[in-house]
């Protein structure tokens, strides 16, 4: 089921009323996994060293931590710049499996003039969830998180 993306974009930009990155980063991974159905697990992994991604805000059960950039779904989000949208992560062979329930992930990076902030990742148990209109919808709210928060 396709949530109504542009209505969840206007609630939060309305939720979003500091310009601060935590706050900010806590509300948008506990608002998409209010909103958005059939997921298990959302959250941020920031950009902390160099080459690797350590755990952030999140909704869900405890996660893996580090994540170098060589490793699974996040690690090639951080690489490329790029979402990166699974049908089913046991497909992927460098897939790094925080829980075995999760099937489907989109990862979504969060990139500021040029250099990477770090990544926000859905995950779901439906085999396919994402589709390409949960891909855009997504990055929309992505776009929106960067314009309300100071991402230094
Ligand atoms: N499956 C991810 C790791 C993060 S967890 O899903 C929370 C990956 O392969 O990057």
């Amino acid at each position: 089921m396709t949530p109504d993306y542009s209505l969840l974009n206007r609630q939060l930009a309305a939720l979003l009323d500091t310009r601060d990155w935590l706050t900010n980063s806590s509300q948008t991974c506990a608002f998409i996994m209010q909103e958005v159905p059939d997921l298990n697990w959302v959250g941020f992994y920031l950009q902390r060293a160099p080459e690797m991604l350590g755990l952030g805000p999140f909704q869900g059960k405890p996660a893996c931590h580090p994540i170098p950039f060589s490793k699974g779904v996040c690690g090639a989000a951080a690489r490329t710049h790029r979402t990166q949208r699974v049908d089913d992560v046991h497909a992927v062979a460098d897939h790094i499996a925080c829980d075995a329930a999760s099937n489907a992930e989109l990862v979504v990076p969060v990139v500021v003039e040029g250099r990477l902030w770090g990544v926000l990742d859905l995950d779901s148990p439906l085999r396919g969830r994402f589709g390409p209109e949960d891909q855009a919808g997504i990055e929309a709210l992505v776009a929106t998180f960067m314009a309300h928060t100071d991402l230094a």
